[in-house]
């Protein structure tokens, strides 16, 4: 239940982070929510193409809320540390930008700048409770196909409210936006489920 891996939908993230990073400049503090994010691979690569593609400034005003209903995946994700039969499909030039070795031989820690920007927390997406408003981007990927119809759209209508006026939501390819919400968003692009929050 918990596959994911560094890199993983590179595409639709990268398009994410673009209309986020649009849509948020001159903001003072950027708050950003990765929800379901296993061992932290996809926080941390958030993180890391956050990195690419800001100053040093605007990345000092940037948190990834990084959560999982899982607490032992999250021990994982606070390490910061992983092995290095999982980190082969990360850009060689950025793996030699962002991962250090590690004391434990064979294994590989992300820089501190990386590691700082992402924040985990403990939290189940059926309670329905936001961990927190006014969020530039949403992220949540491969976890709502374990909910049933109602769920999913219980869940989403949450991100909704959480979000900022024009914040971004990314969902997983195959993840459909469910008719009974479609109002609520707009679709940002054809090769990805990258929607804008669209005022209720
Ligand atoms: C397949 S992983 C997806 C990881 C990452 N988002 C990705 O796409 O690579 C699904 C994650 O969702 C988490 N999850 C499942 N149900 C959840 C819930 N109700 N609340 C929070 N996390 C949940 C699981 O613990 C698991 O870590």
């Amino acid at each position: 239940m918990a596959f994911t891996f560094f890199f993983r939908d590179q595409t639709p993230l990268e398009h994410a982070v673009n209309f986020m990073i649009k849509a948020a400049s001159g903001r003072s503090k950027i708050s950003i929510w990765d929800a379901g994010c296993a061992m932290g691979q996809e926080p941390y690569t958030l993180a890391i193409l956050l990195a690419e593609t800001m100053n040093y400034f605007a990345l000092n005003n940037i948190k990834i809320y990084a959560t999982d209903y899982d607490e032992p995946l999250l021990k994982i994700l606070k390490e910061g540390c992983y092995p290095w039969d999982e980190l082969q499909r990360i850009p060689a030039n950025l793996f030699e930008k962002y991962f250090q070795p590690d004391a434990q031989k064979g294994y590989f820690r992300l820089t501190d700048k990386i590691r700082n920007l992402v924040e985990p927390q403990h939290h189940n997406l059926l309670s329905l409770l936001p961990i927190k408003d006014g969020l530039s981007l949403i992220v949540c990927k491969n976890v709502l196909l374990h909910f049933n119809q109602a769920e999913r759209i219980a869940v989403i209508r949450m991100f909704h409210k959480a979000l900022e006026t024009g914040g971004i939501f990314v969902t997983e390819h195959t993840q459909k936006m469910p008719e009974e919400i479609s109002h609520l968003f707009e679709q940002l692009v054809s090769d990805g489920q990258v929607f804008r929050k669209v005022e209720a």
